[in-house]
């Protein structure tokens, strides 16, 4: 296994950017809560330390604090902005709450010698974000670096291995801030930049064998790109030892269940268990409206759905004890830090009853989503997949706005086609973070040819975003909105009106729903 790197979470915005940027080194790393003891950190023999910032001062009670024990390993260490000044505290230097912070641009100078920064001279940009700052350096630290307002901007022990900087070498406002982290990482810590997605592949096929040993492995597919990728690469460890589960709920984008059948049983061989379950999932949301109603009715039968095959699989005592799972990196973090947001839990199957006890297997958890999509190209999946635009986990279920009936899910489905057909003509679809239809359950007057219409409105909804949280509406040329309102009209039986959101988030969200 490739050398590990560990970052201490102390709440950082830029915890999981850190990680990033050390994966960009070429380095593996893992997030920990900054509750880890010694003895833990000794058990995970890490190559390399990194103490992230966080929102709290040194003097709050109670702050987060690190294990001291941890600074006598002799595993290199660096500590950035809090996790700076928390080493400082600890080792018997002073912070000092000046009243003065930085925030933002700030000049960095030279001031001492330094092995993370040998090349940098004079005076350059660095990023700053703090109100307290480290006023005097422990005793064996050289003070290398200052700014206006940090008289100890970087400081190291070369001795203990030790090194600390006030400000972000993580952010790209930091002139060399990743020049920094490479030189921490390859050159004081000495590992090698040996982390490659073919390594990733390699590395999970070796693992997944070693794990699972001759056993069944039993995987859900969603249609979407992370079970995707993740029931590829354990095909590719495994193959024939994997069965497929793929729910169709009724509620997936068109040619869904086809795709996942082409791919999976034709082009990877892999034993598919398609459920046709669309009745069932109309039956159980026939008159309901409000949305996290429906929200729970199709989580709570989709796991019924899977529960059922996992059971029929399992006579004879030969069923699957593996369960695939397609968490990322970023869900690690997320539930690893204790800032977890219950996101995705009711279409994951991680929310399957515990009698199944399934042992997971998340061949994906080392990876951020575009290493997930370079990985399933590598491994052969179809573009259409692998670039799919996320979806929702209840589906086209929480884009009808009102009540979910087979008809709406059918129209729906054939506009959200149109819509994406168009996107994808004009060479959008991979730049928009989304782009899709909207059915309100409402129906307006129109006229064509020489009858009054009386059909449902389609609406477009395309944003841009980086992670969901904020978006905005995507500025589409007039032309390609033109075009996907006339095919609308013509192709979609059931669709007289076309409108286009332009809604942020905030104040609006993605969803309609
Ligand atoms: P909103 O609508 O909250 O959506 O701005 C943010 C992102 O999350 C997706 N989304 C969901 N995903 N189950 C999911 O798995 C859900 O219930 C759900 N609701 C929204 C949405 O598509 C967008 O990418």
């Amino acid at each position: 296994m490739t050398s590990n790197v560990l970052v201490v979470d102390f709440g950082a915005q830029y915890a999981q950017l850190i990680a990033r940027r050390v994966r960009e080194a070429h380095v593996y790393s893992e997030i920990v809560q900054s509750t880890i003891s010694a003895d833990e950190v000794r058990a995970k023999a890490p190559a390399a330390i990194i103490l992230s910032g966080g929102p709290k001062s040194v003097y709050e009670v109670p702050a987060p604090s690190l294990d001291p024990a941890i600074y006598e390993l002799g595993i290199p260490i660096l500590g950035i902005c809090y996790g700076a000044q928390l080493m400082a505290q600890q080792l018997g230097g002073e912070v000092a709450r000046t009243g003065a912070g930085e925030y933002g641009r700030t000049a960095l100078t030279r001031i001492g010698p330094s092995r993370v920064m040998s090349e940098w001279a004079g005076t350059s940009d660095c990023w700053m974000s703090h109100g307290d700052a480290i006023a005097r350096a422990p005793e064996g630290f050289t003070v290398s670096a200052s700014s206006p307002e940090a008289p100890v901007a970087a400081m190291e022990d070369v001795q203990r291995r030790l090194y600390a900087v006030q400000f972000h070498p993580e952010v790209a406002h930091t002139e060399r801030g990743q020049e920094l982290l490479a030189t921490f990482l390859h050159h004081v810590a000495e590992i090698p930049p040996t982390w490659t997605n073919t390594s990733i592949i390699e590395d999970q096929v070796a693992a997944i064998r070693a794990q699972v040993g001759t056993e069944k492995v039993l995987c859900a597919l969603s249609g979407g790109v992370d079970s995707a990728v993740a029931a590829a690469l354990v095909t590719k460890a495994v193959g024939h030892q994997l069965t497929c589960v793929f729910v169709d709920t009724g509620l997936m984008r068109k040619n869904e269940g086809e795709q996942i059948e082409e791919t999976f049983t034709r082009q990877f061989g892999v034993e598919l268990i398609h459920v046709k379950a669309q009745d069932r999932f109309f039956e159980a949301l026939a008159g309901v409206t409000d949305p996290e109603a429906k929200r729970k009715i199709i989580g709570e039968l989709f796991i019924r759905e899977f529960e059922t095959v996992a059971r029929e699989l399992g006579k004879g005592d030969d069923g699957p004890r593996f369960l695939v799972q397609g968490t990322l990196y970023p869900d690690v973090i997320e539930s690893g830090s204790g800032h977890a947001a219950n996101i995705k839990s009711h279409h994951n199957v991680g929310g399957l009853p515990e009698d199944l006890s399934f042992e997971l297997v998340e061949p994906l958890r080392s990876l951020f989503k575009d290493e997930v999509r370079h990985v399933g190209e590598e491994l052969g999946l179809p573009a259409e997949i692998v670039w799919r635009q996320p979806f929702p986990g209840p589906g086209l279920g929480v884009r009808i706005v009102g009540e979910v009936t087979r008809e709406r899910a059918e129209i729906l489905r054939n506009a959200d086609y149109v819509v994406v057909d168009e996107i994808k003509k004009a060479g959008l679809y991979r730049e928009l973070w989304q782009s899709f239809a909207v059915l309100p359950a409402v129906r307006t007057v129109g006229v064509m040819g020489d009858g009054r219409t009386y059909a449902y409105p389609i609406i477009i909804r395309a944003v841009t975003s980086d992670d969901a949280m904020t978006a905005d509406w995507a500025r589409l040329p007039y032309e390609v909105i033109e075009s996907i309102a006339n095919r609308l009209i013509r192709e979609v039986d059931g669709v007289n009106r076309v409108a286009l959101d332009v809604t942020s988030k905030p104040p609006g969200t993605i969803e309609w729903e």
